[in-house]
């Protein structure tokens, strides 16, 4: 009878073993899907602050009312008339002269990817100090490009000297 019992008290762990055991492995499963997601999120976060972002979005309507037309949608220009702002060193480059570009337009033969230009860009100092901050955060983080929001209070101050 002891024995009977003790069989009994054995298959009944484990077939509470078995039942149990494919629950583990789904949990952790769900867990580490959680902690997957999280972490995108965060990231999305990390890439854009809001502020940026919305100042980029702001700066995309601008260019595509304003600068689109000479630079083209995509930024790639139209060979030997109007340069690209793909990756140039003036985009990317020292904030003040581009802010430059902006306010005073460019008169000057440049050459970019060895393509020469001598076109005039007139200048755009129509444009709130808003509008071209915004404009050059989107052009520094648009078309392949990645570098530092413009702001306001930088435009206003090479306004002021020019
Ligand atoms: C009427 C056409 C025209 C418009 C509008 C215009 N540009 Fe230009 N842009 C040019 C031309 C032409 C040059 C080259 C000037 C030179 O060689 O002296 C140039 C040069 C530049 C450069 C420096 C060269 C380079 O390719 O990196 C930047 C930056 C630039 N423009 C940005 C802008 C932005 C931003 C806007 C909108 C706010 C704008 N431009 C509006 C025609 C234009």
């Amino acid at each position: 009878m002891k024995k009977v019992i003790i069989t009994l008290t054995l298959s009944i762990v484990v077939v509470i073993l078995l039942w149990a055991q494919p629950k583990k492995p789904l949990a952790t499963q769900q867990k580490k899907s959680t902690t997957t997601q999280t972490k995108k999120s965060t990231a999305v976060q990390a890439k854009a602050p809001a502020g940026a972002q919305a100042s980029i979005e702001r700066g995309r309507q601008t260019y595509s009312q304003v600068c689109a037309a000479c630079h083209q949608k995509d930024g790639g220009g139209v060979p030997r008339l109007n340069p690209p702002l793909i990756k140039t060193e003036y985009v990317l480059g020292d904030k003040t002269r581009l802010i430059g570009i902006i306010l005073k337009g460019l008169n000057q033969p440049i050459e970019i990817d060895d393509e020469e230009y001598t076109n005039p860009m007139p200048p755009q100092s129509h444009l709130t100090d808003q509008q071209i901050a915004d404009v050059l955060t989107f052009v520094r983080n648009n078309f392949g490009n990645k570098a530092s929001a413009v702001t306001t209070a930088e435009v206003k101050a090479v306004r002021a000297k020019t």
